[in-house]
């Protein structure tokens, strides 16, 4: 049987697919899937962009630090991390205990194709502003365990290779392990 981390995080800017392709993992594992965000917005009983809006932008941080924290006691979960999760240490670090995290890496061309002009992402902005938010935090998604690429494939391919990965770890441990 392949080991199999008990927790998989997706972490990754807005638009890269970590909801959808959460949910595909978490069928083809049989795990429970869990979205940050939604967990805030159901806790709290308000949207995401009223929380920006009303409380700004720290006390939404501290909201996802709370969230992570309840997470780790959650065994059989692919969570879906927001945008900025990753880049606050405390909630990373909380992010990664017990599980592996995976960076859906994604070319600006697909983040902002997906993105709906809703609102529903304050942070969301035009090219140039969504370019600089994601050089600033690139080198926060690349602290995650492995990167996957998810800017081409169906959500259930993308989730396919990060299955693929899982088992490519175990096969190099067992080797090592001979
Ligand atoms: C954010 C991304 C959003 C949400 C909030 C802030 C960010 O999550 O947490 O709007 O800082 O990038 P998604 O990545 O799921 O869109």
């Amino acid at each position: 049987m392949p080991e199999r981390p008990t927790r998989v995080v997706l972490v990754g800017f807005m638009g890269s697919g970590k909801t959808s392709v959460g949910r595909a993992l978490a069928r083809r594992l049989g795990y429970g899937f869990e979205d940050m965000d939604r967990r805030i917005e159901e806790r709290t009983g308000r949207a995401i962009a009223d929380i920006f809006r009303d409380d700004g932008d720290e006390a939404f941080r501290e909201m996802e630090r709370e969230e992570a924290r309840a997470l780790v006691s959650l065994p059989k979960r692919v969570v879906a991390a927001g945008g900025g999760a990753f880049t606050r240490p405390l909630t990373r670090a909380l992010l990664q205990e017990g599980a592996l995290t995976v960076w859906l890496r994604c070319d600006l061309e697909r983040i902002l194709a997906r993105i709906p002009a809703d609102g529903s992402r304050p942070l969301a902005g035009n090219r140039d502003i969504m370019a600089a938010l994601l050089g600033e935090r690139e080198p926060f998604y690349r602290m995650a365990d492995v990167a996957v690429d998810a800017s081409a494939g169906t959500p259930r391919e993308v989730a396919g290779r990060i299955v693929g990965l899982f088992d490519r770890r175990n096969r190099k441990r067992t080797s090592a392990r001979r």
